[in-house]
């Protein structure tokens, strides 16, 4: 029988911890699979892709298991050379992370304290205010205009304590974007105390010429942050690994509070191992430009209206005042999406581009559950 524990009180933690609201992480396939007697799970619910690491990445991963009990190179040196030359940058420019997400969390140690201030869009990705809240700094979220960044009415939200502004190209949940115009627009205004993320994880899905790559920002000596990562096109979500390319003085900030350790060996091989090939980027590229529509159209024929026009690997569709309602009968027909309360919009689902199998699988369970609609 487990033993007593002690009792801990809220005030064993800093008031901002206390006011956090814990991460909901979602239920593992299988786990689903079993609660709820079903033969087939589908999972469209984290923008991963619905394809394995490389076949180069694989084998990466399998040649460095037999020295797992070394530590990782804690500079990641090999992946942060080629980054830097693919990027055409000086290695001080780039810095490694466990994931986008783990940067995020390192530009906020870096650089925020109480009462500093970061603006983002809202809904968007999480991460960026709740890791300012950590500190006991305040996320001023600007509602998006007709599903899109607003990027003027940020500029109105930063103040004399706004540290960071975060722009997320395409902004997930919605996969909308900001052009190359109302960026170079938002530049000409932006203050010179603030940094700039723009967050670009799914920057390798998208093929439009008016979509900006950061770092052309970068290149022009703009004050700014571009965060990549491995997680999504290139099917390594599982091993967290990601990299900002910066500013050097950036760089070195991120190093410093960065655990030593937190990029594992296998997460360095298998990224490095991806770099080298594009054709099954451009495989995965086309497959997903090919999914994206199929899987707006089966929406669109069970009465969900997705925002758009969308870039990456997702949709986001309004479904009624809460989304769970849903979600759950979905769950229960075989299908994980992701009700995007946390996202700032509790009255939407955002769903994963999968593969064409997939997509028979949804539309047949949105077939049995068409009593939802909007
Ligand atoms: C916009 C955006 N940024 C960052 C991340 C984090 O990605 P990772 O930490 O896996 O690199 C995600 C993941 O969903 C995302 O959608």
């Amino acid at each position: 029988m487990a033993g007593r524990l002690a009792e801990i009180a809220d005030s064993f933690f800093t008031p901002a911890v206390n006011d956090l609201v814990p991460y909901e992480p979602g239920k593992p396939v299988e786990e689903v699979q079993r609660e709820l007697g079903l033969d087939r799970v589908v999972k469209l619910a984290s923008n991963e892709g619905p394809f394995g690491p490389f076949p180069e990445a694989r084998e990466a991963i399998e040649r460095c298991a037999p020295e797992l009990n070394r530590y990782p190179d804690g500079g990641a040196y090999r992946l942060r050379t080629a980054l830097a030359e693919r990027f055409d940058l000086r290695f001080e420019e780039v810095a490694p992370g466990a994931g986008s997400d783990g940067l995020v969390d390192c530009l906020s140690q870096a650089m925020l304290e109480a009462g500093d201030e970061i603006v983002c869009g809202w809904p968007s990705f999480p991460s960026y205010a709740i890791d300012a809240r950590k500190l006991g700094a305040v996320p001023r979220t600007v509602e998006l205009r007709d599903g899109r960044y607003d990027l003027d009415a940020m500029l109105d939200a930063v103040g004399p304590r706004t540290k960071i502004v975060y722009i997320c190209l395409p902004n997930n949940p919605t996969g909308t974007t900001n052009t190359r115009a109302e960026l170079d627009a938002y530049f000409e205004r932006v203050p010179e105390h603030v940094l700039t993320v723009l967050d670009q994880a799914y920057f390798e899905y998208i093929d439009d010429p008016d979509y900006p790559d950061g770092v052309e920002d970068l290149n022009a000596g703009r004050r700014v942050v571009v965060l990549r990562t491995f997680s999504k096109i290139y099917g390594l979500a599982g091993l967290r690994i990601g990299y900002a390319l910066a500013p050097a003085a950036v760089v070195t900030a991120i190093g410093k509070v960065r655990r030593a350790f937190d990029i594992t060996t296998p997460a360095q091989e298998a990224a490095l191992a991806s770099l080298d090939s594009p054709d099954e980027l451009e495989r995965r590229r086309r497959t997903n430009d090919e999914g994206r529509p199929e899987l707006e159209a089966i929406l669109r024929e069970h009465a969900l209206d997705p925002v758009g026009p969308a870039l990456a690997n997702f949709l986001f569709a309004e479904v009624g005042d809460d989304s769970r309602p849903f979600f759950e009968t979905l769950l229960r027909e075989g299908v994980i999406v992701r009700p995007t309360h946390g996202f700032g919009a509790p009255d939407a689902v955002r769903v994963t581009v999968g593969t064409p199998d997939d997509h028979r699988f949804l539309a047949e369970a949105l077939d049995r559950v068409s009593t939802f609609s909007k």
